[in-house]
């Protein structure tokens, strides 16, 4: 898993079977178990013990699963806590849920779900404890996240240190490809010479190519002085070609022989120069079915791809959702002189199930709205519903509900059911009138 701290678990169910075996699948996660088979226990190593999160069964005999749930939930409030139980009902999971447990897992379960439900709690629980206590956050090169998938594109970066092999980065809009560009160039030996990032499909077609190799004076109407192109000026450093799908079939077949003879020609010239750069281009659409319309030159697709670099989308990149979140919080509260934000168990839980279809420009760009318009606390409230409308099908989340919530959702339905009547609302809700009457208040 990714967590570098061993965590601390503690798993209470009569069934010594199943005890044994969470041991041991814990142990194999890299955590360190502690196993009970009654409340009373499990409570007294809560108290005695620094526990991370709690595991429990329902029904067991003597105190059930519940009353240990309230226990913990009152004094521990930030120890997450997973239920597990072999009778499911929507009602006792609706129940526990208002309680105070964060997931559900039916019995059986296997292994996968048991680390999928840890991972996705556990991430909430440590950036919840790190958004108040750490100042320095671990990143590459600027590089926020340490999802296994980005720590081998790390690894990948690292590989082309030393050489001038020319990278293809690719990935879905808001992945940060040109943080990866910039990255690969200022983490790599020739990182003391230019990083030159051209915007391909910002730059006119018929200007692209003087802007990229250069001109002389006099070649074309306008190009009143000599001028150095993009190649010539990221000589000896990183030449970064941003969406590069969006090039001509001339501007490719230049690119091409560019790279081939590792020099260029200006515009207007019949000299060609010698030019030692590396070239990195990125480009969020996919290149081979440019290639299979007709639109992009397969032979300079495999000129430009020797290394690929794929940045996977944030919501396959297991807990790094939380990690940026962290650091947008972070670092737009300073921006803007405010206290950072704090987000709630619910609150955090939903953001990490979000598909994020922007990506990290989404992310960020939530984060910020969201420093603007609020003074501290984040709870579910403050997350928009197209964000929690994945989470409310998963039955453990849709009880993302406070059971106040719930309950005013609810005395507001009865009450206007019965036209505002309410000593007929009392009655249906069981309460007598003056009780509605406080917590209408
Ligand atoms: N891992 C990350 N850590 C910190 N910031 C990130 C990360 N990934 C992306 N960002 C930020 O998210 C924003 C979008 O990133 P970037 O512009 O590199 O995306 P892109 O993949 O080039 O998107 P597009 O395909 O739309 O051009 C930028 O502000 C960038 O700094
Ligand atoms: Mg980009």
């Amino acid at each position: 898993m990714y967590m570098n701290e061993t965590l601390s678990i503690l798993v209470v169910d009569d069934s010594r079977d199943l005890l044994e075996l969470l041991r041991r699948q814990l142990q194999d996660l890299g955590m360190n178990p502690y196993i009970s088979d009654n409340v009373l226990e499990g409570i007294e190593i809560l108290e005695n013990t620094e526990i991370d999160l709690l595991i429990t069964d329902l029904n067991m005999p003597k105190i059930g699963g519940e009353q240990l749930i309230r226990y913990c939930s009152e004094h521990f409030s930030s120890i997450p806590i997973l239920v597990i139980t072999g009778y499911p009902s929507v009602n006792s999971a609706i129940n526990v849920m208002k309680l105070g447990a964060l997931e559900y897992l039916i019995k059986p379960f296997t292994a996968d779900e048991l680390e999928d439900a840890l991972r996705s709690m556990l991430g909430a629980k440590t950036v919840r404890e790190e958004v108040q206590t750490t100042a320095v956050i671990e990143n590459f090169q600027g590089i926020i996240g340490s999802s296994k998938k980005m720590q081998h594109l790390y690894n990948t970066i690292q590989r082309t240190k030393s050489n001038r092999a020319t990278i293809l980065v690719s990935g879905e809009s808001g992945t940060g490809k040109e943080l990866v560009a910039r990255a690969i160039h200022y983490s790599g030996d020739f990182s003391s010479a230019p990083f030159v990032p051209v915007n391909c499909g910002a730059i006119p077609d018929q200007l692209l190519e003087s802007e990229l190799f250069g001109h002389l004076k006099g070649s074309f109407t306008g190009a009143i002085t000599n001028r150095a192109g993009f190649f010539q000026a990221a000589d000896g450093g990183t030449l970064f070609l941003d969406e590069i799908s969006n090039t001509s079939l001339e501007v490719q077949a230049k690119l091409l022989r560019a790279i081939q003879e590792k020099e260029v020609t200006s515009l207007g010239s019949t000299k060609s120069q010698k030019i030692n750069v590396r070239i990195v281009t990125a480009s969020n659409v996919n290149l081979l079915e440019l290639i299979a319309q007709g639109k992009f030159r397969e032979d300079l697709y495999y000129r430009l791809n020797v290394i690929s670099i794929e940045i996977p989308p944030l919501r396959e990149r297991e807990n790094d959702i939380l990690a940026l979140l962290k650091y947008f919080n972070l670092k737009f509260s300073k921006e803007q002189s405010k206290s950072k934000l704090k987000f709630d168990r619910n609150a955090l839980s939903a953001l990490n199930k979000y598909a994020w279809p922007g990506n990290v420009r989404e992310l960020e760009n939530f984060v910020q709205r969201l420093v603007v318009m609020h003074d501290d606390n984040i709870t579910i409230n403050e997350i928009p519903n197209y964000m929690k409308s994945k989470v409310q099908l998963d039955k453990s989340a849709s009880l993302s509900m406070s059971l106040k919530e719930v309950e005013k959702d609810y005395i507001q339905k009865v009450l206007s059911a019965n036209n505002n009547n309410k000593t007929k609302a009392a009655e249906i809700l069981g309460i007598d009138r003056k009780t509605l009457r406080e917590k209408l208040k």
